[in-house]
C-alpha cells in the first residue's frame, strides 16, 4: 500500500519497486466533494501525481537508466462541454471545476514528464466499485423512479473495456528508453449519451419500465460543481496505436448486465 500524498513514502516503494510502467487511477474523484474541499483536491489530485513523478525521475527502470512509462488516467471533465460535439485529443482543455482543473493540472505535470501519456476515459461503469449503472439497476429493480440529467452527454465506459484497453495501450507505447508515440489518449467506450438515454437502455436492458426514468436538468439538482454539459469523446489516437477502437458504449453496458460474474 502506498498514500502517494506522503512524498517520503512514494519515494520509498517507488524506488524499491523500480517499475517499467505505471498506470496512475489514483485520485479524488469526487466531483462535488472537489468543489467544496478544494485543498483536498490539489493534495490528491496534483500533490500526490507530483510526488509519484518526482519518485519515477529518481527511480530506474530495471536493466539501465531508462527512466519507467507513467499512464496518467485523467478525465473528460477537463472540458467545458461547450464544443458540442465529441472531443479529441487535440481539443484545448477549459475545465469548469475545481475537479476539472485539479486533473488539467496534474496532467501538466504528466506531460512534463520524458515518459508521461495522459489518458482519458469518461463517465465509468464497472464491477467492484458503486456507480451510476448499479443505482438506476437497484431502483428499477425496486420499481422506484430514477432521476437522471437530461443535459449531459457523455461516452460511457466499462472499466473493463477501459482496463484491456490500458494493456493494449502500454504495449503499444513500447518499451524502457521509448519515446511515447502520443501524449494524450482517450480511451472511452464508442459514441455518446444522455444520462437519461443511458438509463432508459439500462430498463430496456433488465426490462424494467422507461416510465420510471425521470429526465431532470443538471441544474435541479443544485450540486455544488459544474459539469460539462457535452463530454463525449473520440478515440482517435487509440485506434492508431492498438488498431481498434472500444465497442460502443452499448454493447459494453449489455455485457456488463449479462455477462460480469461479479456485479453487484
Ligand atoms: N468515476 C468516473 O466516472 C471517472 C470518469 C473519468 C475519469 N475518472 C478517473 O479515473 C480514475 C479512477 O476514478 P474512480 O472514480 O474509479 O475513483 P475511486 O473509485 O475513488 O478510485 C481511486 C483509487 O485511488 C485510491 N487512492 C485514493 N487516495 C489515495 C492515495 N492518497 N494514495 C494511494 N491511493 C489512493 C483509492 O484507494 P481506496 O479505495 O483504498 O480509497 C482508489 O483505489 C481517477 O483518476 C478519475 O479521475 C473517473
Amino acid at each position: 500500500m502506498c498514500d502517494l500524498v506522503d512524498a517520503r513514502r512514494t519515494a520509498e516503494i517507488v524506488g524499491a519497486l523500480r517499475p517499467d510502467a505505471v498506470i496512475h487511477t489514483q485520485a479524488l474523484s469526487d466531483v462535488d466533494r472537489c468543489e467544496l474541499e478544494p485543498e483536498a483536491a490539489r493534495a490528491q489530485n496534483v500533490d500526490a501525481t507530483a510526488n509519484l513523478l518526482q519518485a519515477l525521475s529518481r527511480a530506474q527502470a530495471p536493466g539501465g537508466g531508462d527512466r519507467a512509462l507513467l499512464v496518467y488516467v485523467s478525465t473528460d471533465y477537463v472540458f467545458d462541454g461547450a464544443k458540442g460535439t465529441p472531443y479529441d485529443e487535440e481539443d484545448e482543455p477549459r475545465p469548469i471545476s475545481v475537479y476539472g482543473r485539479s486533473k488539467r493540472e496534474a496532467e501538466q505535470l504528466a506531460l512534463g514528464y520524458p515518459r508521461g501519456v495522459i489518458v482519458r476515459p469518461s463517465t465509468l461503469f464497472g464491477p467492484g466499485r458503486a456507480n451510476f449503472c448499479d443505482t438506476i439497476v437497484a431502483r428499477l429493480r425496486a420499481g422506484e423512479p430514477v432521476e437522471a440529467f437530461s443535459d449531459q452527454v457523455t461516452s460511457p465506459t466499462y472499466t473493463v473495456d477501459l482496463a484491456e484497453g490500458l494493456e493494449a495501450l502500454c504495449a503499444a507505447l513500447g518499451g524502457a528508453g521509448t519515446p511515447p508515440p502520443a501524449r494524450v489518449v482517450h480511451v472511452a467506450n464508442a459514441g455518446g449519451a444522455s444520462r437519461v438515454a443511458f438509463a432508459q437502455r439500462i430498463a430496456a436492458l433488465i426490462g424494467g419500465s422507461p416510465d420510471l426514468v425521470r429526465p431532470i436538468p443538471m441544474a435541479a439538482q443544485g450540486r455544488p460543481a459544474a459539469r460539462p454539459a457535452y463530454s463525449a469523446l473520440t478515440t482517435i489516437h487509440l485506434a492508431r496505436l492498438i488498431g481498434r477502437r472500444l465497442r460502443p458504449w452499448d454493447d459494453a453496458l449489455h455485457a456488463y448486465l449479462h455477462q460480469a460474474p461479479s456485479r453487484n
